[in-house]
């Protein structure tokens, strides 16, 4: 059988759009206003640009670079990456953790994902027009979730939604790297922009609603997002929140930079790229993030009404209550769905794309039929996620992905590139066709700070909440054995992703 050529971008652009488009996510619109407003608000922006600093923009720059070294000898996942920085056997299963994450965030991701399209279409429909408080627009959601009764009598319109996502997800990267997930980018992008602009500014002219309460407006969401609460500094859990959320924002110790990287080109830029990539995410993140559902549910709900709520409660229940209270509602609700699936979407791709690119990289699969396979991977457990969301099955698996996972990856190949690899050798690789020169304070960050600061927290985090949290302390008794399926899960993974790099790397040898 004649083998692939391996995919590459067709156009600077496009990788770059494609790239913003994976960073750019929920995590910016929902999960960023949540966090900053929970952890003293504008002084979690303190520990947010220090991590920044100190560990997003050095590990975006370190990702692009093995990323891109990783595709020159034809490897796009850790695996096969981690194996040219570490010339041991070990560093093969150690990079299994940069298939297993995003598989497993591949599966529920899509199904959140999967809420805004439904909630579009809802919002077009008028479906939960008439509704006016947070409580029954609560019932609306949980009965779609099929966590309780209400509008809805089944779950099956959310597991219909969820097959649509999924194969519109799956339909995109089938059409291949630059036919399917570039274009989506060059098209998903820009309109995301627009109508986060549009958002914004009418979040922001929302004024005063209601004149008998002269407190609820939009400027005093900003307020309630900004003002910095210092005492909040003192807390530990701010700090952890903060270097999470930039790893979760930037896509980063996920597996998916690394990769859409390997598809460079042996001398195009990652440093400037790197940069741009950070620059817009950051954008969309500290702009809009912060300028339309806090400051819309503030004037309408006001401070008390939102500020115990989770990110979920901000995007499902509370902005699309207050759009349908606005002229033109409809539309403007179903702007906001939009904005939020094209968001998700451009990232849903990114995190499935390490695990076709390794049965296409590492077990020879051609692409096509690696999409099929990694489809039908991430489907089938995906059933429990669905069924299992009033036990908190969703919860658990992002817990152990989405917070744990990420700065796990992410201590590893700093580890393994500055300590291992050496970082001489990897400042010299980073700048090869680099048209900007990172200043080389960023050697001894990348070499000393990064990892001292991700060691420093896990252990931080080990003594605060981690035993306590692996213990289920607070979980109730019935949720248990659901979320020791979820950890079953993750488990399972990794046993099934280490036994495919065993069996791709003895199949290598044996050619
Ligand atoms: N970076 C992606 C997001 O923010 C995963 O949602």
């Amino acid at each position: 059988m004649a083998m692939e050529e391996r995919a590459s971008w067709a156009s600077k652009i496009g990788m770059i759009l494609a790239t913003a488009g994976a960073a750019v996510g929920l995590g910016n619109l929902l999960r960023f206003p949540v966090q900053a407003s929970q952890h003293g608000g504008g002084a979690f922006m303190i520990p947010y640009f220090f991590f920044l600093l100190i560990m997003g923009i050095p590990l975006m720059w370190l990702e692009w670079t093995i990323g891109r070294m990783g595709g020159k000898y034809g490897h796009g996942t850790t695996p096969g990456i981690f194996s040219l920085l570490w010339k041991h056997p070990l560093s093969r299963y150690l990079g299994v953790l940069g298939l297993v994450i995003p598989l497993i965030l591949a599966m529920y991701y899509l199904y959140v994902c999967s809420w805004t399209l439904a909630f579009a279409l809802f919002s077009l429909k008028g479906s939960y027009y008439g509704l006016n408080d947070l409580k029954s627009m609560a019932s609306f959601l949980h009965s779609y979730q099929g966590i309780g009764n209400g509008y809805f009598t089944s779950i099956l319109p959310a597991y219909l939604f969820f097959l649509v996502t999924l194969a519109t997800n799956f339909l995109i990267m089938y059409r291949g790297l630059a036919k399917g997930i570039e274009r989506l980018s060059k098209l998903a992008m820009p309109a995301l922009f627009l109508i986060a602009i549009l958002l914004m500014v009418r979040a922001l002219t929302l004024g005063t609603p209601d004149p008998t309460h002269p407190e609820r407006n939009a400027l005093n969401g900003l307020g309630f997002l900004w003002n910095p609460h210092f005492s909040e500094l003192r807390n530990a859990s701010t700090w952890l929140a903060a270097a999470g959320q930039i790893f979760f924002t930037l896509s980063l110790g996920l597996g998916t930079i690394q990769c859409y990287a390997s598809y460079l080109r042996e001398n195009d830029d990652v440093v400037l790229s790197g940069l741009t990539v950070t620059s817009l995410n950051e954008t969309a993140e500290v702009i809009f993030g912060g300028s339309i559902a806090i400051p819309a549910a503030v004037a309408f709900f006001g401070i008390n009404a939102i500020s115990k709520g989770g990110a979920f409660d901000l995007a499902f229940l509370s902005t699309p209550l207050v759009l349908a209270h606005i002229p033109l509602g409809r539309l403007w609700g179903f702007l906001w769905f939009l904005l939020l699936f094209f968001a998700g979407l451009t990232s849903s791709v990114s995190i499935i794309q390490p695990f076709v690119s390794f049965l296409i990289d590492e077990l020879k699969v051609p692409w096509k039929r690696a999409v099929i396979i990694t489809a039908f991977i991430v489907f089938i457990p995906a059933h429990l996620i669905v069924f299992w969301l009033k036990y908190g099955f969703l919860d658990e698996l992002d817990f152990w992905i989405g917070t744990v996972s990420l700065p796990l990856l992410g201590t590893i190949e700093v580890i393994l590139f500055a300590w291992v690899y050496g970082i001489d050798k990897g400042f010299e690789e980073m700048h090869k066709g680099a048209l900007l020169k990172v200043p080389s304070f960023f050697k001894s960050i990348l070499k000393y700070v990064t990892p001292a600061c991700l060691i420093g927290l896990f252990i931080i985090w080990m003594g605060q909440d981690g035993i306590n949290i692996f213990l289920m302390k607070g979980v109730p008794e019935a949720a248990r054995p659901y979320r020791w399926v979820a950890r079953g899960l993750i488990g399972s993974a990794f046993i099934f992703c280490s036994w495919l790099v065993n069996r791709a790397w003895r199949k290598a040898n044996e050619t």
